[in-house]
């Protein structure tokens, strides 16, 4: 078990410091994606990689990616885009990624982690707009945990899941 006891916990751009390698979060394509392309697509400009680490620690506790997106309007139901055109497209954030190393699952990390994710995307569409938080999910396991914080599945793509940022922005008002 980690050692990491509610410590202050870090967010930190990925960089070349971060110990890629051992982190482990048991999903495969999770781990290889961290170690080997995630610096690779942040160095393009195709995704951005955020840290959590305790201070001074190269360990990574989790991690997210976020990058812009756009999904047509009609994939989306149609009381969740009151007063927007429903022929295009709608501008979105795509949380392309989100794990939490195998050592501190359960212990409240993932919500530390989702929680700073969706903080960054709130504040993020201020400057640049944004209407839905989209994630892809590869299995139930991963949905669970998204639907658990209120992301809902699109209609014809059961595995992806949306958040309108009109409904994060209610939450955090309260
Ligand atoms: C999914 C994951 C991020 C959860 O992280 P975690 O640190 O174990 O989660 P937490 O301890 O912070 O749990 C927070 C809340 O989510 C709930 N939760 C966690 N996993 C859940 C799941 N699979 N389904 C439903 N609820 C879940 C917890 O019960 C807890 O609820 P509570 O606050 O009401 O008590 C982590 O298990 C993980 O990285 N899994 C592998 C990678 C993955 O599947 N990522 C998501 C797809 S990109």
């Amino acid at each position: 078990m980690g050692n990491i006891e509610r410590q202050v916990l870090h967010f930190s751009l990925l960089d070349s410091s971060f110990d890629k390698k051992s982190f482990n979060c048991g999903k495969q394509k999770l781990n290889e994606y961290l170690a080997c392309h995630a610096l690779r697509h942040q160095g393009i400009g195709y995704n951005r990689t955020i840290i959590m680490h305790s201070q001074d620690s190269t360990k990574i506790i989790g991690y997210y990616s976020l990058c812009s997106y756009s999904c047509a309007a009609v994939e989306f139901p149609d009381n969740t885009l009151k007063g927007f055109p429903r022929s295009g497209s709608i501008p979105c954030t795509l949380l392309t990624k989100l794990a939490i190393d195998l050592e501190y699952c359960g212990r409240g990390y993932g919500k530390e982690l989702l929680t700073a994710a969706l903080q960054q995307v709130l504040d993020s569409s201020k400057r640049i707009a944004s209407v839905m938080i989209l994630v892809d999910t590869n299995d139930e396991e991963a949905r669970g945990f998204y639907e658990h914080y209120g992301f809902s599945r699109l209609p014809t793509q059961p595995f992806k899941l949306f958040l309108p940022i009109s409904t994060l922005e209610m939450a955090t008002r309260k």
